[in-house]
């Protein structure tokens, strides 16, 4: 039996006709930037996510970067998970602030507020980078936000993994001052790459318009440079896919929902711990965060897991960002970040996609019952 692997492109053949009769007629109009589909896939992604503006951008790194610039990051300390993806990080280094590493709650992997709390009291910290990891929404993030609000802190949202997450009624990247999420292709949408800032600030939108167009506001093409920016704009072959996905965004993340159903029932079974959704209106189910319990390790698991055939990918994170080589020198005291070295290493996301049939989610199930049974 075929090897159940983490990465699947949900197109059809259908669509797949449909994108390449648009790219002809993208090629033969001459229009390959900032046309007619960027435009309509910033408008229904602001309206998918009820924000009142979306920022087509070339990646997510470039799309956080510049949320760090527009909230005034530079110079100033800045709270970010040490439990994420090295954009998170690089790109508030590159807007010119200064990390400050936060532990996770091992029952989200993404901080709370509390920890939140404590790293502003200990670091006098001016704004936050909060990743939404695997696409949940912390329980206590609205607390968070009104946190962030009453204290002067900024609060840019890393939803990365968090297409179709909503809580209380709000999406996303709509909680405070922004929020950037990509279209890499293992994402739980995908324009080949990508990234869309979305905001409710009429400003902040302006001037990423401009800082993704080499600073030029207004006119796309004029010689008139008003911003420091950069050539981070999205092709329009990548927005016109990215509208195929967006059209059938909630049918893949119910998908995923439904696998994820079938696995956390058995995972309840055998009473492993993972962290879990049920609070949230709906979840992404970009990862399936489940922990080992055993004093086994994501190597351990991953192995034995594949050897039941099933595939599973990348974590989230087995090496978090205190312990990467190139962050080195971003002074941290362990003791403050226990929760993240003791979980980075002691975890296992298993390969639930949109394509994740009912049978491979009972495959899954099963070879967990094996492997942590
Ligand atoms: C949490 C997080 N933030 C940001 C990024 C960067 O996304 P992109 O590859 O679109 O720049 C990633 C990508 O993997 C990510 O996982």
């Amino acid at each position: 039996m075929k090897p159940l692997s983490p990465f699947y492109l949900d197109l059809t053949e259908e669509e797949i006709n449909a994108i390449q009769e648009e790219m002809g007629r993208i090629l033969r109009s001459g229009q390959l930037i900032l046309g007619e589909n960027t435009e309509k896939f910033e408008e229904e992604f602001a309206r998918y996510c009820s924000t009142k503006h979306a920022v087509a951008m070339n990646t997510a790194t470039s799309v956080l970067e510049v949320l760090a610039v527009l909230n005034g990051a530079k110079g100033k300390k800045v709270a970010v998970p040490s439990n994420t993806n090295f954009a998170t990080v690089e790109a508030l280094i590159r807007a010119g602030g200064i990390p400050v590493f936060m532990d996770m709650n091992p029952e989200t992997f993404q901080s709370d507020l509390e920890i939140l709390e404590r790293t502003h009291q200990r670091h006098g910290i001016e704004g936050v980078m909060w990743v939404h990891i695997g696409g949940i929404i912390s329980p206590d993030f609205e607390q968070v936000a009104d946190y962030c609000r009453e204290n002067g802190l900024f609060l840019v949202e890393d939803a990365a993994h968090a297409h179709g997450s909503r809580m209380n009624g709000r999406s996303a990247g709509n909680f405070a001052d922004g929020g950037a999420f990509s279209f890499f292709p293992t994402k739980v949408m995908t324009t080949m790459e990508g990234g869309m800032l979305v905001t409710n600030d009429d400003e902040h939108a302006m001037l990423a318009r401009s800082i993704r167009n080499q600073g030029k506001r207004g006119a796309a093409y004029g010689g008139l440079h008003s911003d420091h920016g950069n050539s981070w704009r999205m092709s329009e072959i990548s927005a016109f896919i990215g509208l195929v996905q967006l059209a059938k965004l909630d049918e893949m993340v119910g998908r995923r929902q439904r696998a994820a159903d079938i696995v956390c029932a058995k995972l309840d079974e055998l009473g492993v711990p993972y962290c879990r959704t049920d609070h949230m209106d709906q979840a992404s189910h970009y990862k399936l965060i489940v922990r080992l319990t055993d004093g086994r390790t994501y190597a351990d698991v991953k192995k034995e897991m594949a050897e039941q055939g099933v595939n599973c990918g990348g974590g989230v994170y087995e090496v978090p960002c205190h312990r990467q080589p190139v962050f080195a020198d971003i002074p941290h005291d362990p003791e403050e970040l226990a929760n993240t070295e003791e979980w980075c290493p002691r975890h296992v996301c298993p390969p639930i996609t949109s394509g994740t049939t009912e049978e491979d989610a009972r495959r899954i199930a099963s070879a967990f019952e094996k492997v942590l049974g």
